[in-house]
This record gives C-alpha cells, structure tokens and sequence, in this order.
C-alpha cells in the first residue's frame, strides 16, 4: 500500500467517531457519488444529500460537478476522478478523508454506453465501455473498501455499503448493445464477489439496476439524446416523432413510465439501511425485469 493511503486510513481511523450531527435516513454518513455532475448519480447525490449525508460530487467534468456541490450546501464537495485510471481514483478516495474524514458509502454510478451491431463494433470502443463501466468499478470498490477495512479496525460493530448503479441491461442481454450490457452483467460478478470477501470487515456489497432514465440526458438531449438517435436512424418502426420514440419505450414498462433517480436513491437507501442483505443485485423497473 502507498504511503498516502496508509496516512488515509490512520486518518479515517481517528475520524471514525467524528461525523456531523444530522437527521434524516443518512444522517451524518459520508458518501461519494462517482459520475455525480448529470444524470442519475446527481439525482442520487442529491436525494441522499436531503437524507442528511454528506456527498462528494466525484466526475470528470469538474466544473459541472462544483456546480452541483455548489447547489447542494456545505455538507457537498466536487472532486474530479476519471474512474478508469488508478492513480486518480486513489487521489479521489483520499481527498474524501481529508475534507469529510472517512467513506461510508461508495456509489459506484459512473457509466458510459457505446452502441452498434456486433460485426461493425470497434475494439476501442469496447476498451472504452469495459475500461469505465467494469475495470473503473473494480478500482473505486478497491480504494473504497481499503479505507472501510481501516474503518472496521477501528469500529468493528459499524456497518460500511458499497452500492454500484448497474442495469436493467446487466441482468439481460440488449441488442446491438452487448458492450454496455456485458460490462453490466460483469460489474454483478464483481459484487457478488466482493460481497463474498469484504462480509468479514462489515462492508456490504450490493448492485441496482435500474430501468430507463427517460427524462435524463442520455435519453433525452435534444441534441444527442438516444430518443433523436433512434428517431434519425428509423430503430421504432412507425415513429415520426421524438414523443413517438418516447411512448414506444414507456409502454415496454409495466408501471408505464421511465425510472427516476428518486427510484434509485430509495433502493440505495435500502440498502444501507437492510443489514441482512449482501451480493444482490437488485431490479429498480417498473416491473420490466423480474428477477427468476
Ligand atoms: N440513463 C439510463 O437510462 C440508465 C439506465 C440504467 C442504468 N444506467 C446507469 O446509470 C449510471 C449513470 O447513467 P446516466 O444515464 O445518468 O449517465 P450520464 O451520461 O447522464 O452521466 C454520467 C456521468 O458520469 C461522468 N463520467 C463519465 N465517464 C467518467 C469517468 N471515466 N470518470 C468519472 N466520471 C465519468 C460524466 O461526466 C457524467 O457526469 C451509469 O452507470 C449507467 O450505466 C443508466
């Protein structure tokens, strides 16, 4: 281990007790939201901000992410972190320590898709989704968990959660989406198996996988959002419009609409609060995935 993260861990060693006296589900825990400057991680952020914890806004796009910090309170602070590169992820981690003194929940969210059909796919694309969505997740539960394990010497009675924002795609396969998907059901064999190891420093392990954010910007950026994408290259059959394409994919779901972070925020907190429970992998869908 590197001299910097032995200084962390004797850091939120000494900080274990030392957490801000607030109410609501999460009060006083600190947690990191990787991914957390857009979309659903800065929905969760900020759902779980309300529920009393204090929340890094970890992303690429700082700016973006100070912003959201910003918007937030005092108890929300960006750092910058591009999950793929280990150094970067370490740094995030313990710039963590310092500002709020410890980690008791990860959320692994940060994600990227790259889709297309198998014979025209490109490696480098499938590089760029694995090394995000799969080898990025392995090294923010790596960092995490170091500093939870030193947080459990200190506090062997304390419960530590590791939450990693999966897919309705990571418990069935997607056409012409396999990149996305396969990096998904990968990220629930990491879970489970970290589940499996980390269990004996009380750190729980667990994965959600949410349906479709249809109003987020993945979804729906007039620009570069998958609704234009799939209007423009004719993937609904019938569809004229924009709103065509959006009905197309609400009536896929039960419930009849699109998942929201407030969805996902309360099977974190789920989670965190079930003390029973490790290695899930947990579907937030409307009913358009049931688990067998
Ligand atoms: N949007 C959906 O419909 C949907 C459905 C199911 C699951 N998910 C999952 O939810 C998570 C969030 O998705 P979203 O749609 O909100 O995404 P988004 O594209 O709206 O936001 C992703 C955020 O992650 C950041 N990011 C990207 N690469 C990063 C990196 N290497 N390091 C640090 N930050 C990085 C981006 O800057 C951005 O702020 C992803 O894991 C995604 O797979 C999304």
């Amino acid at each position: 281990m590197s001299v910097y993260m032995t200084k962390w861990c004797e850091l939120a060693k000494q900080n274990i007790n030392n957490r801000p006296n607030v109410g609501g589900r999460l009060g006083g825990k600190i947690v990191i939201v990787t991914g957390a400057a857009q979309g659903f991680g800065k929905g969760i952020a900020e759902e779980l901000y309300r529920e009393g914890a204090s929340v890094v806004i970890a992303d690429m796009n700082l700016p973006l992410a100070e912003e959201v910090a910003k918007n937030l309170g005092e108890r929300a602070a960006a750092i910058a972190v591009n999950v793929a590169d280990d150094e970067s992820v370490a740094e995030m981690v313990g710039k963590t320590v310092e500002t709020f003194g410890g980690i008791d929940l990860l959320v692994a969210n940060a994600g990227v898709v790259r889709s297309g059909p198998l014979a025209t796919f490109e490696k480098k694309d499938m590089d760029f989704v694995t090394s995000i969505n799969y080898t990025g997740l392995f090294l923010c539960c790596k960092y995490a968990s170091i500093i939870m394990q030193a947080q459990h010497e200190a506090a062997p009675d304390r419960l530590f959660d590791i939450v990693t924002i999966s897919s309705k795609s990571g418990l069935e396969g997607s056409n012409k989406n396999f990149a996305y998907a396969g990096s998904k059901f990968g990220g629930i064999g990491l879970v489970q198996s970290f589940a499996l190891e980390l269990c004996e420093y009380g750190i729980k392990v667990n994965a959600i996988c949410p349906g479709n954010y249809l109003d987020g910007p993945l979804w729906s950026d007039p620009e570069r959002g998958l609704f234009v994408q799939y209007l423009n290259a004719g993937k609904v059959p019938g569809a004229k419009t924009v709103e065509d394409v959006r009905r197309f994919y609400e009536a896929k779901v039960p419930m009849n609409r699109g998942c929201l972070p407030l969805d996902v925020a309360r099977a974190v907190m789920y989670c965190v609060e079930q003390e029973y429970e490790t290695g899930q992998a947990i579907p937030v869908t409307g009913g358009q995935v049931m688990l067998n």
